[in-house]
């Protein structure tokens, strides 16, 4: 049984696995399956894949244990948490301000993520429908969407978009999926959730992987994604591989800080944390290696940008053998890493409520779920009833994008690296230092290294990120 916890934790999760699972199911999701090989693709495969792995490894997972750690040693929500690790080292409580950010951007990021997460829904459907009429036409394990064009297949994704009832009801009811499991606390809900999801999902991962190594182009994905063009190194790729790794491990977003303070003291952190990070680039990477192959195969584009899963791969599955089934099992296994995420993006705001306003759980679930939903409701209108709609007209690289695409750039590339920057320049120049080293149970090498990255690294490379990020004019051209 886990230590005390914070109160919206109520007694902690039951094991060091069941937190390992929870927080490995909240940092695989859509950001693994449908923004890295897009990133990916966009950005030229190897030379991408190179900086996103060393982002990874000597920025994100250093922060992965600072949230972590944060959580456990302060028992609360992101923002009580953070004051509380404060005032433990004698410092001003204002350092939570950033944990207040993290809650925000957890919130702004669940109200399109379920957007986004309810087309997954919807091609589980279609997927379904196919499988239905290709076993009235006879041929249950042929090619899917038989006797359509290509042009049709992939003119399913703007009818989607152009139906706002439809958007409006899979977005409803991802929504209250995962209001539901919140609402049914730390351990009966979040814990059972990723206990019987991540293991399906992981299955699936590697049967569809495995189905495209067979059918589908697998060396040259392969080298795709492991030959790097250098030439290809500019400072955008880096910036957006820096972004998604934030983005990726959930960072910035009160996931980490709120399940870390359900985490039991006996539990060491910096192994914990180095599981988390390996787990979530290897299924980035894994998913690359289901996607390409299949990408590939048909001569599409690798570089099609955000509708490469969603409208590339379905005119594979038209192609390939049991495509109908294939398709179905994919657009599942999306499905099931997006919930574990919006768990935990759901967790962080409701647990402050909770702690804030001394709320019951379900309340709060239903609360903060319930304002997400009107926030997302507004994206899903951005495709068709507003369409004209630019929130952030007045902001140069904004200024194009629609509801749904604003609020993802905001937290992207405003939120999640500024809340990075605040953890790192906390734990690296603020925070108690004999906190620090009990807390991580780093030896003394290690712990210079993981001091020198909060202090200087990590803040400078996040600080490169939010420049660059919000003003690429400043960029040399390439
Ligand atoms: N890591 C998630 C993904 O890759 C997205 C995400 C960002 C997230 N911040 C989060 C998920 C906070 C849960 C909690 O899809």
């Amino acid at each position: 049984m886990a230590g005390s916890t914070g109160q919206a934790g109520e007694q902690g999760w039951s094991s060091r696995s069941a937190f390992v699972l929870a927080a490995i199911g909240a940092a695989v999701g859509l950001g693994n399956i449908w923004r890295f090989p897009t990133l990916a693709g966009e950005n030229g495969g190897g030379a991408f894949v190179i900086v996103y792995i060393a982002c990874v490894f000597l920025i994100g997972l250093p922060l992965v244990l600072s949230e972590v750690m944060i959580g456990r040693s302060g028992r609360s929500d992101a923002a009580g948490s953070i004051a509380a690790v404060a005032e433990k080292s004698g410092v001003s409580r204002k350092w939570s301000l950033f944990g207040g950010m993290e809650i925000l951007a957890a919130f702004l990021i669940l109200s399109f993520y379920s957007v986004v997460a309810g087309w997954t829904i919807h091609y589980v459907f279609v997927m379904l429908g196919d499988i239905v009429s290709s076993f009235q036409a006879g041929a249950p394990f042929g090619t899917a969407f038989q006797g359509e064009t290509q042009d049709m297949i992939t003119g399913r994704m703007g009818e989607l978009f152009g139906n706002p009832l439809e958007l409006i009801l899979m977005h409803t009811a991802f929504m209250a999926i995962t209001v539901f499991i919140v609402a049914n606390g730390v351990h009966d809900g979040i814990e059972k959730a990723a206990g019987t999801l991540m293991p399906a999902f992981f299955v699936l991962l590697v049967l569809i992987t495995i189905y495209g190594a067979f059918t589908g182009a697998f060396a040259e994905a392969v080298s795709f994604l492991f030959t790097p063009d250098f030439s290809l190194l500019t400072p955008t790729a880096m910036n957006e591989a820096l972004g998604q790794a934030l983005f990726s491990l959930s960072l910035g977003s009160a996931a980490l800080i709120t399940y870390g303070s359900y985490v039991g003291n006996d539990v060491k952190l910096a192994p914990t944390a180095t599981m988390i990070a390996f787990a979530d680039t290897g299924v980035a990477i894994l998913a690359g290696l289901m996607i390409f192959p299949i990408v590939f195969a048909v001569g599409l584009d690798p570089a099609a940008g955000p509708v490469l899963v969603f409208q590339s791969l379905p005119v594979a599955f038209a192609q390939m053998p049991g495509g109908s089934w294939v398709g179905m099992l994919f657009f599942v296994l999306i499905f099931f890493a997006a919930l574990t995420s919006s768990i935990s993006l759901l967790e962080g705001p409701v647990a402050w409520v909770i702690d804030r306003f001394k709320l019951k759980r379900l309340h709060a679930a239903l609360l903060v779920g319930g304002l997400a939903w009107c926030v997302g409701l507004l994206c899903a209108l951005g495709y068709n009833v507003l369409s004209d709609v630019r929130p952030l007209w007045f902001w140069g690289i904004f200024a194009d994008s629609d509801i749904l695409d604003s609020i993802d750039g905001i937290t992207g590339k405003v939120m999640l690296p500024l809340a990075a920057l605040g953890v790192s320049l906390f734990i690296g120049w603020r925070a108690d230092r004999r906190l620090v080293e009990a807390e991580t149970g780093l030896s003394a090498g290690t712990l210079m290294l993981y001091r020198l990255i909060m202090a200087w690294i990590a803040p400078l490379a996040v600080l490169l990120i939010v420049v660059f990020g919000l003003f690429p004019g400043l960029l040399p051209t390439s």
